[in-house]
């Protein structure tokens, strides 16, 4: 199987799934082992290329757990259905790295593991946020390297978010997370830019206004718009949640940049290639008040020249996700997504996922992104 080392549990197994990456928890292993799985285990923290993911298939392999990080597209599917593979996960919620109609043509259902990123995703979109408007890094690096000399009324003045204008571009389960956080929190004023309305998201905004009013506060506004332009000329903080697609590749140029209060502020959990990076960096070169937070990255690991010396942008390695729960939910729901297809279940279709977490599951599959195009049954209690 290449030159990459692979651990195997449960050895004596019927069937066989290969996992590209180690995941926490032991949840994961104990599903798979349940469905008579043998599980081989990459151990490497390279990226596999598709190649080595091919030979690790080899001629029979009955699922696959695979990252984001990797190229799922026709070559691994029919690769996988040649096996005589039924099903694959992606360790992820999001899913632009696997090509669903190649995977369809090839009959095979694509998990996913949405949920239990939702809070962590938005806690980190608030940590960015806030590390921005208030120079967290710029600062810390500072009194790091000693320079620090004492208070003075002007040393890293930030911006006030509270009250200030929220953008979000994605208002979906981690997008309306986010907001609720923030808008909550720091009672800001919501515009939200997408294809629907949310109205879940509206009625909350109306709650909110009617508690607020009880309080003898302001309200706050809640305002969907049809263009990204509007929302990005009005908003001080610009927090992105949309998917990855042909759609919203560079949604964030140069041209829509320019659209920005110079003294605003540019999040960025979803996915890098949604931002034109290097239009960022001269952005944020050219407009030192402007700041942004990202998690992604346009050629992740590598960052655009000159992004990582700019003192008014945030970057953390694409952690978002990154909590002891949360990825260990990850790993149960993409083990869930495979061990049930293996043995036949039918596909979740609630987006109440917690009921996969703990205790005995549904004897379903928490999450398939192209179940209905395979014309798969779905659960009904
Ligand atoms: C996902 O699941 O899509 C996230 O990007 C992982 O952090």
């Amino acid at each position: 199987m290449g030159s990459k080392k692979w651990h195997v549990h449960n050895p004596s197994a019927k069937k066989r799934v290969i996992v590209t990456k180690s995941l926490p928890g032991q949840r994961w292993l104990d599903i798979l082992a349940a469905a008579d799985c043998r599980i081989e285990v990459c151990t490497s923290s390279k990226v596999l290329e598709v190649e080595e993911i091919q030979k690790a298939i080899g001629n029979r392999c009955d699922g696959a757990i695979g990252q984001l990080t990797e190229s799922w597209g026709e070559e691994l599917f029919e690769a996988l259905q040649n096996a005589g593979g039924k099903a694959y996960s992606n360790y992820a919620v999001g899913f632009n790295n696997v090509d669903l109609e190649a995977a369809t043509r090839w009959q095979i259902p694509v998990g996913n593991t949405p949920g239990v990123l939702t809070e962590t995703t938005a806690e980190m979109a608030v940590t960015l946020t806030f590390a921005a408007a208030r120079r967290v890094c710029d600062s810390e690096r500072f009194l790091r390297e000693g320079k620090y000399q004492g208070w003075l009324p002007t040393l890293f003045l930030g911006e006030l978010l509270w009250r200030k204008n929220l953008g979000v571009v994605g208002l979906g389960r981690i997008g309306a997370a986010y907001a609720k956080m923030m808008v909550e929190g720091h009672k800001m004023n919501l515009l939200y830019c997408d294809l629907h309305p949310n109205k879940g998201m509206e009625a909350y905004m109306a709650a909110y206004n009617a508690f607020l009013k009880s309080q003898g506060e302001q309200p706050v506004t809640c305002k969907r718009v049809e263009k990204v332009e509007e929302l990005l000329a009005e908003a001080d903080c610009v927090s992105l949640h949309t998917i990855l697609d042909d759609t919203t590749h560079h949604l964030i140029n140069a041209g829509r940049l320019s659209l920005m209060k110079p003294n605003a502020i540019l999040i960025n959990t979803s996915r890098g290639p949604v931002i034109d990076e290097a239009a960022l960096v001269d952005h944020c070169r050219n407009q030192p008040e402007f700041k942004a937070g990202l998690d992604v990255f346009e050629d992740e690991p590598a960052l655009k020249p000159g992004l990582a010396d700019l003192p008014n942008v945030v970057i953390v390695p694409h952690i978002a996700s990154a909590t002891s729960w949360t990825r260990t939910g990850m790993a149960t729901l993409a083990a869930g997504n495979v061990a049930a297809i293996l043995q036949g279940f039918p596909v979740w279709e609630d987006a109440e996922i917690g009921v996969f977490l703990e205790g005995d599951p549904p004897k379903a599959a928490p999450s398939i992104l192209n179940a209905k195009e395979l014309g798969m049954a779905f659960y009904n209690g």
